[in-house]
């Protein structure tokens, strides 16, 4: 029997690595350095595969990847079905926001009722988070780089995830409201709990001690 873990790369696989080396797991490569989407570990009941960080959890879902690392973010939208989530691992953390461009008065707005266009990837979190707070909006999806939509007048704010605030400060943009925290929380496929449990449940412990 053998499991496969599913990690996105970037910052989640770069803050996976001690949590996976505390599991007694070493991938046999960087995904940085390499262009190979399946990649090996000294274990040889254990691979990795290679995904978008959104796509994370759809692996799971259907059980190609036995257990995968994913964003909250990333959870939000994609609903969790069929996945177990055992454990934040405090790993990648940012925060979702909303975001305007210096000098765009968005409470003031937001007290008058306008009807706010909102340029995000998460449409989800956006929708819930405006009809919470009783504002109106119009949510127009986006892919990547947010940051530009104010800037060329297709929206007059944006949803996006901040962490050192530097693409924001970069493009004229500041934070006016926080959403929610985000860290990357560690995924299982229900079935592969039971039917793996023997590999499955130590790697689960591992991270459990790891991350207090
Ligand atoms: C994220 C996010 C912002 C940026 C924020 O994008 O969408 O653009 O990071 O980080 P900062 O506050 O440290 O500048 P990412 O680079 O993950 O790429 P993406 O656009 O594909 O999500």
């Amino acid at each position: 029997m053998s499991i496969t873990i599913a990690l996105s790369k970037g910052r989640i696989f770069d803050e996976t690595l001690p949590l996976l080396a505390a599991a007694g797991i070493v991938p046999a490569e960087n995904p940085e350095h390499s262009r190979k989407l399946i990649i090996g570990t000294n274990r040889a009941d254990v691979g990795v595969v290679i995904v978008r960080a959104s796509d994370v959890p759809t692996y799971v879902q259907y059980g190609a990847a036995d257990i995968g690392i994913a964003g909250k973010d990333v959870l939000i939208e994609h609903g969790g079905a069929g996945l177990y989530q055992p454990l934040d691992l405090n790993i990648a953390r940012c925060r979702m926001c909303v975001a305007a461009p210096v000098g765009f008065d968005y409470a003031a707005a937001v007290k008058r009722g306008a009807r706010l266009r909102i340029a995000t990837k998460y449409l989800l979190t956006a929708r819930e988070h405006f009809a919470a707070k009783g504002v109106h909006v119009d949510l127009i999806k986006l892919y990547g780089s947010m940051e530009l939509a104010p800037l060329v007048g297709l929206a007059d704010a944006i949803v996006d995830l901040v962490s050192s605030g530097n693409t924001l400060k970069a493009n004229n943009l500041v934070e006016v409201e926080q959403i929610m925290p985000i860290s990357s929380r560690l995924i299982v496929n229900q079935a592969a709990l039971k039917v793996k449990h023997d590999i499955l449940q130590p790697i689960i412990e591992a991270f459990k001690s790891a991350i207090k």
